[in-house]
């Protein structure tokens, strides 16, 4: 990649962001296609979130990527929100369009993307989804308009009655479920809990409740004991690393207005991650 003095530059603000294999998905896409741009890792602290925000303006950067812990916080520093972001409140990419900053989510539809690509449809389905937390947000806010059905699981009952309350403003077909006794029920499962990124988090379900033609999801990156323990027991797994494929892809849309090279940013993201 060679740097010019038009080089359009986008990148990703978090803290930490060094395990982030974001920026060789990107840069192997702009690479492929011949565009004269770069994507760069950003870590900011906390504290410092609104200068660098202000500072994608001042700079010039065509956008970035967001990721924990700014996702929500970095809001009140955007001039407008997407339809899914405000309704997710969290945003995952910024969009700096001569100054104005607009924030979007692409992590929904990037899951939604994930499940179609492996050829299953959603409509009819019921569906599960346990946690309520901003990924849990996202991927429900698409997951209601197509399922059938979509019940919400969640430790916290307060987060949890909060989402479907505002789910339920929206659509017809969402339950909260404050305990759970069976799994059967439901044709898709989906973890959208953050347990399971450790190797001693306990399970976020109780495996021994699913039926054998479930498949079950986790939006964690990688094959997670629970997707382990619900191959064992035949159903089909989906991980997460596809949806943060999808996610890129859509960012990667939306900051260049071409359509990415989705086979060249999915080598270069499944390169050096164990599976
Ligand atoms: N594949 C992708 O592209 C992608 C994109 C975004 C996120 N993710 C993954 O999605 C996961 C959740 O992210 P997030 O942004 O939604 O995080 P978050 O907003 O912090 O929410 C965390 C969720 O996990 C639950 N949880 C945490 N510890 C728990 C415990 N000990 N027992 C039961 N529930 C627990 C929380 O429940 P309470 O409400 O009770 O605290 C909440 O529902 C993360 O693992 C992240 O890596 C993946």
């Amino acid at each position: 990649m060679t740097i010019t003095g038009r080089t359009i530059v986008t990148g990703i603000l978090g803290y930490p962001v060094e395990q982030t294999r974001s920026p060789a998905m990107h840069n192997a896409a702009f690479e492929n296609l011949g565009l004269d741009y770069c994507y760069l890792p950003f870590p900011v602290h906390p504290e410092r979130l609104g200068p660098a925000v202000e500072g994608l303006r001042a700079l010039g950067i065509r956008g970035v990527n967001v990721t924990v812990p700014h996702k929500e916080t970095v809001i009140p520093f955007l001039d407008d929100l997407s339809v899914e972001a405000r309704f997710i409140g969290a945003v995952n990419t910024i969009v700096n369009a001569d100054g104005k900053l607009t924030g979007y989510n692409t992590d929904g539809r990037g899951f939604m993307r994930s499940v179609s690509e492996r050829g299953i449809d959603l409509s009819g389905k019921n569906v599960l989804v346990a946690g309520a937390g901003g990924a849990a947000r996202a991927v429900s806010y698409y997951l209601s308009e197509k399922a059938s059905g979509l019940s919400i699981y969640n430790r916290s009952k307060e987060r949890l009655r909060g989402l479907v309350s505002d789910l339920s403003r929206i659509r017809r077909n969402v339950t909260g479920i404050e305990r759970i006794n069976d799994l059967t029920g439901f044709d898709i499962i989906i973890n959208a809990t953050s347990l399971g990124l450790k190797e001693d988090d306990p399970l976020p379900l109780d495996p021994d409740l699913l039926g054998k033609k479930q498949v079950v999801c986790d939006l964690i990156y990688k094959k997670t004991a629970f997707l382990i323990e619900a191959e064992k027991r035949g159903c089909q797994t989906i991980d997460g690393l596809d949806m943060l494929l999808y996610q890129g892809t859509l960012a990667f849309e939306l900051w260049t207005g071409r359509t990415p090279p989705v086979e060249v940013m999915k080598k270069a993201l499944y390169e050096g991650v164990s599976r």
